[in-house]
């Protein structure tokens, strides 16, 4: 793996911010708190999980936004402990479908993988965007994925499908929102270097008696390859979601971001 490149940043672009970022404590979105916060804003973050040592009490909540009283605790919580919403990094979202394709999908697995990818940010919005229409600004983004528009079938169907329902509602939300004065655009990453994506990796390793290596390219040559040789890197997703909230990015909205090392092979 290529390590990760220096980035520069002005710890005090996003000074008063008030941040909701969900699913904050792995992965791309404790990039996503971390850059932020380094940048000055305020962060309120979640998980299901209790809170990690490193965060504050007062910028976490414990709770399951893939359901409607999870969404209505974080966004309460927001709203009472940051005073009101400038940025929203809807972060959230992941597939535990088993492999199989599309008869290995339950009832329940469709309506978890929509809870989880679709409707935690549509419940969010729906309760946060009236107080950004109030103050007449904001900034939202939907973390999408490539695979809204690479779908793989062995066993993210549902996934795919509601993130595809995702990018499509974030369009739609941004046309009625751009004239009240809040930007909203999507990012679509592919294969991400998580701590999970790593788990993976190892396990594929073991399972086929190869090394990290082998099995890392085993997963690219899956996404028919990454030109650049490698996953992103967490940081790499949060420096441009921090770009697209910042208004370095004014005139950008109701645009989509992949950013997947060019896996997708078509313009
Ligand atoms: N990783 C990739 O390769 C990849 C590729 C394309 C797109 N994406 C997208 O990028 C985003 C971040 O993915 P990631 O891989 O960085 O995630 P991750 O490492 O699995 O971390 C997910 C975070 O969200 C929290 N979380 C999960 N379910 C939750 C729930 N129901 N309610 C509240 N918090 C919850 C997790 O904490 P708890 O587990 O404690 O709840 C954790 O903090 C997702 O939208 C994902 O679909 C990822």
């Amino acid at each position: 793996m290529t390590i990760l490149p220096k980035f520069t940043l002005d710890d005090e672009e996003f000074a008063g911010k008030r941040v909701l970022v969900t699913g904050g404590t792995k992965g791309a979105g404790e990039a996503i708190v971390q850059r932020l916060s380094a940048a000055g804003a305020t962060v309120l973050t979640t998980a299901r999980s209790a809170i990690p040592e490193t965060l504050s009490p007062q910028l976490f909540v414990q709770a399951d936004v893939s359901t409607l009283a999870g969404a209505e605790t974080v966004a309460a919580s927001a709203l009472e402990r940051l005073g009101g919403i400038d940025i929203i990094v809807h972060n959230v979202g992941g597939s535990k479908s088993p492999g199989g394709g599309f008869a290995g999908l339950t009832e329940q697995i469709w309506q978890d993988e929509l809870s989880l990818n679709l409707l935690a940010a549509v419940r969010l919005d729906r309760l946060l965007v009236p107080r950004m229409i109030e103050q007449g600004s904001g900034t939202i983004v939907h973390i999408s994925s490539i695979q809204r528009r690479l779908p793989l079938h062995e066993s993210t169907i549902a996934y795919a499908a509601a993130k595809a329902a995702l990018s499509s509602y974030s369009k739609a939300l941004s046309k009625e929102l751009g004239p009240q004065g809040i930007r909203v655009n999507t990012v679509a990453p592919g294969w991400i270097h998580t701590t999970a994506s790593e788990a993976m990796v190892k396990r594929l390793a073991a399972h086929s008696g190869s090394d990290e290596e082998t099995a890392r390219q085993g997963i690219m040559d899956a996404l028919g390859g990454i030109p650049i040789g490698r996953p992103a890197w967490p940081q790499e997703i949060a420096e441009l979601v921090a770009f697209l909230v910042s208004d370095r990015a004014g005139a950008i909205h109701g645009a989509e971001y992949v950013i997947d090392g060019g896996t997708i092979p078509t313009v």
